[in-house]
């Protein structure tokens, strides 16, 4: 009895022995910033409330320029994030979001791996040459057209004009079709995306991603697993329907040039490498990735023009020298260069109120030194966007709506001036896309309504995730600018309505 009980006392003497070491030897090698304060093991893994913006924005304050790492200033993400992109680009190992429930294909949870380049080089190649901007900029073009009518119809449901226009854009970018009234497709998508969600903010929903080592149990141990594997099964079912409509139409010789098919093309020609699992992956995450993020940006240029209406006068004059002041024409992307004024309120939307409030985790892969700090490979950093969004030392003025901050000589370089779109190597692949989508849908609801706030219900700037499609985030009065106008939303509309592919 009495030697059981030594060798108990020995093994916890010797595990309590191992842990000072490690730690002591870790204390000595690695130098990190101030910690805030967690709990044992998990640290602050359930402390960081959904949506983190505010959060993060007195964290910040509290504890300085670096923090999970959160990076709060633009100098700091730029030092580590973009000038050190070739070691600060993986991402978390997550095995359950990434393995089991993506098939380790979902691009935006993969780490820094060949099979990331790969997919990133294809998206790349496809979404963001001279090309792309005359096979994608038409379908922008139309879906304004309804996006103007949608509004002008249905003005208290706002946004679900914004969410039709978002989906379809995305649809037809990738597979060359519209979205229907119900698409089942995408009500597929939002059934699921709460789901994937929940697995990535909520660390009791996946234990595997929170304590990795849990992956190395014995598969029948690891509980998780089915439901993973069904969740990933019934999605690749999903959009290989999506992939067998693309082929009919194919074969009729009916199809829109689109992303899918430049991958089915690519791949034939031996021009891409990609298995089938891949190719329904590459489309799903551009689907994923580039819907709901273009609809909440446009509700924040709808939020922006009417909490600051001065800046919407002046745009509204630019709008009208460009396409006439009694409402002769929609404005297109084609008048881009003409109309450098709503670029700047396409940076500004993104400026504002970043909706990834804290940024997305980029996973150091080597041991580094920065200002005096040691971190050790596996550190996750993230750009606190809130933060740096509303610091008076990056932007004058943050909270207010002021597209005049960007008119300056970087005012054609989408990305610059704002982190919205991420940073370094990880930085949004579809980024030409949705700043497409921001600038033609800023540019024909300002040329065609007047946006005002109720003063009893003044909208909330600082909460501005605003992520149920299903009814309006905010009391906003939206009322066409004249007869003139209303004549040329309703034809313009009409065309719209009548596209079908
Ligand atoms: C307003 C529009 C959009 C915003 C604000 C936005 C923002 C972002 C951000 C912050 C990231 C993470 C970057 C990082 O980790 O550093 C990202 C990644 C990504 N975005 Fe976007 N995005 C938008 C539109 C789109 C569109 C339209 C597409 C597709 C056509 C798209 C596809 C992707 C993909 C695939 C990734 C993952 C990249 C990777 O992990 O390497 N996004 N986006």
């Amino acid at each position: 009895m009495l030697s059981v009980g030594y060798s108990v006392l020995a093994i916890l003497f010797s595990l309590i022995l191992n842990h000072v070491v490690s730690t002591w030897r870790f204390n000595r090698k690695y130098k990190l910033p101030n910690v805030v304060p967690g709990w044992p093991i998990i640290g602050n893994t359930l402390d960081v409330p959904y949506p983190a913006g505010m959060w993060g924005k007195e964290m910040a304050k509290k504890y300085g320029e670096i923090r999970l790492v959160y990076l709060n200033s633009s100098r700091v993400v730029t030092d580590l994030l973009e000038k050190r992109a070739a070691i600060y680009s993986s991402r978390p190992f997550r095995p359950m979001l990434s393995d089991i429930m993506s098939a380790g294909a979902r691009m935006v949870f993969m780490g820094y791996t060949d099979k990331w380049r790969n997919q990133r080089k294809i998206m790349h190649s496809i979404l963001n040459g001279r090309q792309a901007e005359a096979k994608f900029v038409p379908f922008q073009n139309l879906e304004a057209k309804q996006l103007v009518y949608d509004v002008f119809v249905d003005p208290e449901n706002y946004q679900k004009a914004s969410q039709r226009f978002s989906n379809s854009v995305i649809l037809s970018v990738i597979f060359g079709r519209r979205a229907r009234k119900d698409d089942e497709l995408l009500q597929f998508i939002l059934g699921y995306t709460g789901v994937l969600g929940d697995f990535q903010f909520n660390p009791l929903k996946s234990p595997a991603d929170v304590f990795t080592w849990l992956d190395k149990l014995p598969r029948p141990l690891q509980w998780w697993r089915p439901f993973g594997e069904k969740f990933c099964k019934t999605h690749v079912a999903m959009f290989q329907k999506e992939w067998d409509l693309l082929i009919d139409k194919m074969d009729k010789g009916i199809a829109k040039p689109c992303f899918a098919i430049d991958v089915l093309n690519g791949a034939a020609k031996k021009e891409f490498e990609i298995d089938n699992i891949e190719k329904i992956y590459t489309w799903t995450s551009l689907v994923e990735a580039g819907s709901d993020t273009s609809r909440i940006a446009i509700l924040q240029t709808i939020a922006g023009a009417a909490c600051y209406p001065e800046w919407t006068k002046k745009a509204r004059g630019f709008l009208d020298e460009v396409c006439g002041a009694n409402a002769e024409r929609l404005p297109s992307l084609a008048d881009r260069p003409k109309l450098p004024y709503i670029t700047a309120v396409m940076k500004e939307t993104l400026r504002w109120r970043p909706f990834l409030q804290s940024g997305v985790p980029h996973t150091l892969t080597k041991d580094d030194e920065y200002e005096g700090y040691r971190f050790p490979a596996g550190t996750e950093f993230s750009w606190n966007a809130y933060s740096i969004a509303l610091d008076e030392n990056e932007y004058a003025n943050p909270l207010v709506f002021n597209p005049d901050r960007f008119m300056n000589g970087n005012l054609d370089k989408w990305a610059q001036g704002h982190w919205s779109f991420g940073a370094g190597r990880r930085i949004c692949v579809g980024l030409n896309v949705g700043a497409n989508n921001i600038w033609i849908a800023a540019a024909c609801l300002l040329y065609c309504f007047n946006f005002e706030e109720d003063p009893d219900y003044p909208i909330d700037q600082l909460n501005t995730v605003w992520e149920d499609p299903t009814k309006p985030p905010f009391k906003v009065k939206i009322t066409p600018r004249s007869e003139a106008h209303i004549a040329l939303i309703k034809s313009e509309g009409a065309i719209a309505l009548a596209a079908d592919y």
